[in-house]
């Protein structure tokens, strides 16, 4: 073994990316990703400054009488294997206020129109959406929760990133990391620099998947080649970006891919509240002939409820019914979950802010109050555009 890979490391001392990272700054060592290889010889030094931490802090907690300490963060992210057990409890620092938990990325699948995304999210979820759809193509955007072997992860499956971009024009920022999905028969087509684009525009981590590398004409170096000529390097050329070659039909790659998603989604330290003020974020609405309004929500931060009032916009709506994206019913949902809301009397549009009130009467006011700052805002154009025309003359 002469090189190894940062985060591989960071995993085998039992340590956090973010942790290594910040060694590797101490020892002036350049890196572009977690992903980066690092030499033995820094490994040997890593491994040095980790036992001499590890050292000095021993003493002082031996000394220490048995001060009450909160759970040291319980956090649900894989057990690192300590060193030992003396040096893991004398890492612990005594806690400070207890911590907002972390929460599962929102992961957006953009590309170009039959590269494969929807076919990569089935593969996921092990699902057969693809080849329900009409033609094969994604009609509206789908917003779906996985349970991987590297955690729960929320994916949004986006028909040419109409949503995606509706919903940033909002201001609202739903996703956390957007992958390119590049097929690797095809290259990069209008729709894949379109979605670079806007994945640079919202500036979110961009991981590129090159898929369908089990064809014989797969061409992964094209590929990347092309992504270079946008001025996107890839790792194994010396730039940041990172790229998994996969196959949506024989799932190679795929595990790869979820464990960089799970990678960035650790260094970007997302973190929700559950029990905090509810806020989310509108999705995408149809109207069901039947059922009435149907919305989809991302919950961002609090926790929903059946019977809660929500206010959207200038309207509000109670929760009749609430489904999980596998079509469940069910009457809570926390941060970094998309539910499908029964309740609404007209149909919201995507990315519009979503808040929750008290009561009934909490949520008229909210929205009475938005009905007249809007009047005052539309009275105060009407009253500029005719003193300009009254300035003009006739
Ligand atoms: P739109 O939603 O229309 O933009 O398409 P999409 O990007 O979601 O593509 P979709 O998953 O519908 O796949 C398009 C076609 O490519 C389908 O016929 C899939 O079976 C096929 N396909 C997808 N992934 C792979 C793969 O990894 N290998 C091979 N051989 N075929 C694939
Ligand atoms: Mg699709």
């Amino acid at each position: 073994m002469s090189k190894v890979r940062i985060y591989s490391l960071a995993k085998d001392l039992g340590v956090d990316n973010n942790k290594m990272l910040e060694i590797l700054d101490g020892l002036g060592v350049s890196y572009k990703s977690v992903s980066s290889t690092i030499e033995e010889d820094t490994v040997d030094l890593i491994r040095e400054i980790l036992a001499a931490e590890a050292a000095e802090a021993a003493p002082a907690s031996a000394q220490a009488p048995a001060a009450p300490m909160a759970p040291a963060q319980a956090e649900t992210q894989a057990a690192p294997t300590p060193v030992s057990t003396a040096t893991a409890t004398a890492e612990r620092e005594p806690a400070a206020a207890p911590e907002v938990p972390h929460r599962a990325p929102v992961v957006t699948i953009m590309g170009h129109v039959d590269h494969g995304k929807t076919s990569l999210l089935d593969y996921i979820r092990k699902t057969k959406v693809a080849a329900k759809e009409a033609g094969g193509i994604t009609q509206h955007v789908g917003a779906f929760e996985a349970q991987t072997s590297k955690g729960r992860i929320v994916f949004i499956d986006t028909p040419g990133h109409e949503a995606f971009t509706t919903i940033r024009a909002r201001g609202a920022n739903v996703a956390d990391i957007a992958i390119i999905v590049i097929a690797a028969d095809d290259s990069l087509m209008p729709q894949t620099r379109e979605a670079i684009a806007h994945a640079q525009a919202a500036k979110v981590p961009m991981i590129v998947a090159i898929n369908k590398v089990d064809l014989p004409q797969a061409d992964a170096d094209r590929v990347k080649t092309d992504l270079t000529q946008l001025n996107l390097v890839p790792e194994e050329y010396g730039g940041d970006l990172v790229v998994v070659p996969v196959s949506a039909k024989t799932g190679e790659g795929v595990e790869d891919l979820l464990e960089y998603i799970s990678l960035t989604a650790e260094l970007e330290d997302l973190r929700a509240d559950p029990k905090g003020p509810f806020s989310g974020v509108i999705i995408e609405s149809r109207v069901d002939r039947q059922a009435g309004v149907l919305a989809t929500v991302m919950v961002q931060e609090g926790t929903l409820h059946v019977g809660d009032f929500l206010v959207v916009g200038e309207n509000y709506g109670k929760i009749k019914a609430m489904t999980d994206s596998g079509g469940g019913r069910i009457k809570e949902a926390g941060p970094s979950t998309p539910v499908q809301i029964l309740g609404f009397s007209e149909a919201p549009s995507s990315g519009e802010q979503v808040a929750s009130a008290k009561n009934e009467h909490a949520a008229r006011e909210v929205i009475a109050q938005r009905a007249s700052n809007r009047r005052d805002v539309e009275n105060a154009r009407i009253q500029r555009k005719k003193t300009l025309e009254e300035m003009m003359g006739p």
